[in-house]
């Protein structure tokens, strides 16, 4: 097990203390359905009548303002399915939408999903002129072989067009990788991954490709026509994937993402360290404190049955659920062992009224999976980060 150092960086979103007050907006449209994604995204082979959408979103945003009461964003993501098929117009819209219902202060980190393939110059100009300050490509493999394997659209000359596109228009940029495909060596990984570093500029999610049920990569592989690394071999890559971002200036700041120091997620940040944040959009979820409460939304993931829904009532949420205290403590431990600086222990303390249970602490401890950071803190080491679930599983009991 090789030992990563980590530290604490003070640069990382700004106060610890303060989880932020995020926006996502989610746009539910891709130009095709890649075979390993469960994500809320759908292919329309009709035009998408995106002025419905934005008056549908204004809406939404009017319902959720009324629960938030005022409050000041510090991030906006727009997320998908595949938000660079939108125009600028609509981007332009929704982010006036935003700004008209909460304090937007400026400079704050305003996100953009891209797709290498839906990238045009004009509207990324458009979508930069909108006030987006940082794009999120999806990249996924830097190789012709594997991206076409992984049913995707663009090949690595168009993701290498899309990453100095996005180089030269935004301030940050990210993109995402994904690893652990079928037959991927260690050595393959190796050179792709310090490939991908040279083109990075502050930030990169390096994901591990997981088979979701439901997925075409699903039935292959319960038909044993599709094989993927397994657990040793996945965390020899995990463990390559942390010492050459680590050397090369961008360590993990949580499971799958890595920045140089300052340039984490703030958006993400805000779910990690359990903020609230506002889910607006098809299938988009939600974390709300409103009247003294936390509560939970998720909308309606159809995107037709949401337009319907919000026409209708002014909001396409199908699930509001008040979360006890007790349901916070484990979503804040669930969320906050993803990250190195770990959770505030006195927060969780404060919301579950007691302590982790002493045995499976120290057990935790001995075994090297977890450790305190004096008294307040508390983090998964290296070795926990890889059985993650477990950790979280017996701390939450
Ligand atoms: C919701 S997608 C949106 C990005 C954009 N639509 C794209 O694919 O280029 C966010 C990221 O999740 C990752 N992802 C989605 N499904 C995954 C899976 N089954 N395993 C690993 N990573 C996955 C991909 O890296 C993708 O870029
Ligand atoms: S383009 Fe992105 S969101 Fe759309 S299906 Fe592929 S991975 Fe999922």
């Amino acid at each position: 097990m090789t030992a990563v150092p980590f530290d604490i960086r003070p640069s990382m979103g700004a106060d610890l203390s303060d989880p932020g007050f995020g926006i996502y907006v989610h746009w539910p449209f891709c130009a095709a359905k890649c075979p390993y994604c469960d994500f809320n995204s759908h292919v329309r082979h009709q035009p998408v009548d995106q002025p419905r959408f934005v008056q549908a979103f204004l809406k939404e945003m009017a319902t959720m303002r009324r629960l938030t009461g005022s409050r000041s964003v510090t991030s906006i993501f727009m997320g998908g399915g595949t938000p660079s098929l939108m125009a600028p117009e609509t981007v332009d819209a929704i982010l006036n939408g935003i700004a008209r219902h909460w304090h937007v202060p400026d400079g704050i980190e305003i996100t953009m999903e891209a797709n290498p393939s839906s990238v045009e110059a004009d509207r990324f100009r458009g979508y930069r002129a909108a006030g987006v300050n940082r794009v999120s490509l999806g990249v996924q493999a830097l190789n012709d072989r594997d991206l076409k394997f992984l049913g995707r659209l663009h090949d690595v000359a168009d993701a290498l067009k899309a990453i100095r596109l996005a180089r030269d228009i935004f301030p940050r940029m990210s993109f995402d990788l994904i690893y652990a495909r079928p037959n991927q060596t260690v050595e393959d990984w190796d050179r792709e991954l310090k490939e991908a570093v040279s083109y990075a500029v502050d930030h990169l999610s390096l994901y591990q490709l997981t088979i979701e049920e439901g997925t075409p990569f699903y039935g292959l592989h319960k038909a044993g026509k599709l094989v993927v690394p397994d657990g040793e071999q996945s965390a020899v890559l995990y463990e390559a994937t942390q010492e050459i971002t680590e050397r090369e200036g961008m360590p993990a700041y949580e499971v799958s993402n890595h920045a140089r120091p300052g340039s984490e997620s703030r958006h993400n940040l805000t779910y990690w360290r359990y903020g609230d944040y506002v889910g607006i959009g098809p299938g988009a979820h939600g974390r709300l404190t409103t009247g003294g409460a936390k509560i939970a939304t998720a909308t309606e993931r159809r995107p037709e049955g949401w337009l319907e829904l919000v026409e209708a009532e002014g909001h396409g949420m199908v699930d509001q659920e008040l979360l006890e205290r007790e349901a916070q403590a484990d979503e804040l431990l669930l969320m906050g062992l993803r990250l190195k600086e770990g959770i505030d222990l006195v927060r969780w303390q404060a919301l579950s009224g007691r302590d982790p249970d002493p045995d499976r602490e120290q057990f935790l401890i001995e075994h090297g999976f977890i450790e305190r950071l004096g008294n307040s803190r508390l983090r998964c080491t290296p070795a926990g980060m890889l059985i993650l679930d477990a950790v979280v599983a017996d701390l939450a009991c």
